[in-house]
């Protein structure tokens, strides 16, 4: 299926081949920002990257990704820059932006924004977080990281750590693996920060065996530990973020206390989750990961304005 045009939303609506596609125009993007830099692939484009919501890396990674691929960017780097914090609706702003621009990028606090955006716009639209909902890009470096890290994406072993009832990463990473069979989805959080429901219900239904745990010696005999922030800024009340913070801390020892081969992926930014110790280890992959979303998000701006 052509991706000309079309919105990047959530990891559910990827199929494997969609996946494996991306994956593929990915590796093709990392070789020519290693042989060549730049490509003037996409100069004659223009790309909206509107983030409501404080971001780092996504909103870097796919600033840098445009300007490798030689387009051009117009950005709200703030949800108080621009008309958000005067009540403009959602889907106004994306149809006012759609008359500017040929991509729209958005990070915006609401789950399910970035669909409300999508269907008033013409211009695809990639969603960089929406809230506690999905983080489609996040996932598809993930899946581009333990390609790379682990020679393949089948028949792994996967746990995620910390807070996965409010983190985005985590619930599109559950979806974009699902169709490469993974052996077991271990979900360790303290009870109330856990995987939602309908998540562990859906990968029950692809017959992904799911176990759900509170001890994270359990949670490092696997493949792929994915580590994840608690994220303070979803807490209805700040004291239950107190409580819960510092829920689960990685450090050297534990990690040597787990399965050799494991690879520790955190889509960051870290608070204190895993410590500094952990970062010169083989194992730590998550700069690495970092770095791989350059790829990942060239690759998805190509494929959506037509020009792979
Ligand atoms: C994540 C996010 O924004 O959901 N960060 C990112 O995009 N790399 C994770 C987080 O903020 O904890």
């Amino acid at each position: 299926m052509s991706f000309t045009g079309r919105d990047i939303l959530s990891a559910a609506d990827l199929s494997r081949d969609d996946i494996l596609e991306i994956l593929r125009q990915s590796e093709k993007m990392e070789e020519i920002v290693k042989n060549d830099k730049v490509s003037d692939m996409l100069s004659d484009t223009l790309v909206a990257v509107l983030f409501l919501e404080p971001s780092t890396r996504t909103r870097l990674s796919f600033e840098t990704a445009i300007n490798r691929l030689g387009a051009k960017a117009i950005v709200v780097a703030s949800a108080d820059s621009s008309s958000a914090a005067k009540g403009e609706s959602l889907a106004d702003t994306a149809m006012t932006v759609d008359g500017y621009v040929d991509v729209i990028v958005v990070r915006q606090p609401l789950k399910g924004g970035a669909e409300i955006m999508a269907d008033a716009a013409k211009a695809p639209v990639i969603n960089g977080g929406d809230g506690a909902g999905q983080h489609p890009t996040q996932a598809l470096l993930d899946l581009y990281t333990i390609k790379k890290e682990k020679g393949t994406l089948e028949n792994l072993k996967v746990a995620m750590i910390g807070d996965l009832k409010y983190g985005r990463t985590v619930h599109s990473l559950s979806y974009a693996l699902a169709p490469f069979s993974p052996t077991e989805y271990i979900f360790c959080a303290p009870d109330e920060l856990q995987m939602p429901d309908y998540i562990v219900e859906d990968m029950r239904k692809r017959s992904i065996p799911c176990t759900m745990t509170s001890d994270i010696n359990e949670a490092l005999q696997a493949d792929v530990v994915y580590m994840t922030r608690i994220q303070r800024e979803r807490f209805e009340n700040p004291s239950d973020y107190e409580r819960l913070k510092g829920s689960f801390v990685l450090d050297r020892k534990l990690v040597e206390s787990g399965s050799k081969d494991m690879i520790i992926l955190h889509p960051l930014p870290r608070v204190d989750e895993i410590s500094t110790d952990v970062d010169q280890l083989p194992n730590a992959a998550y700069f690495r990961q970092a770095h791989n979303g350059v790829y990942v998000r060239m690759a998805l701006l190509a494929m959506v304005t037509g020009k792979v």
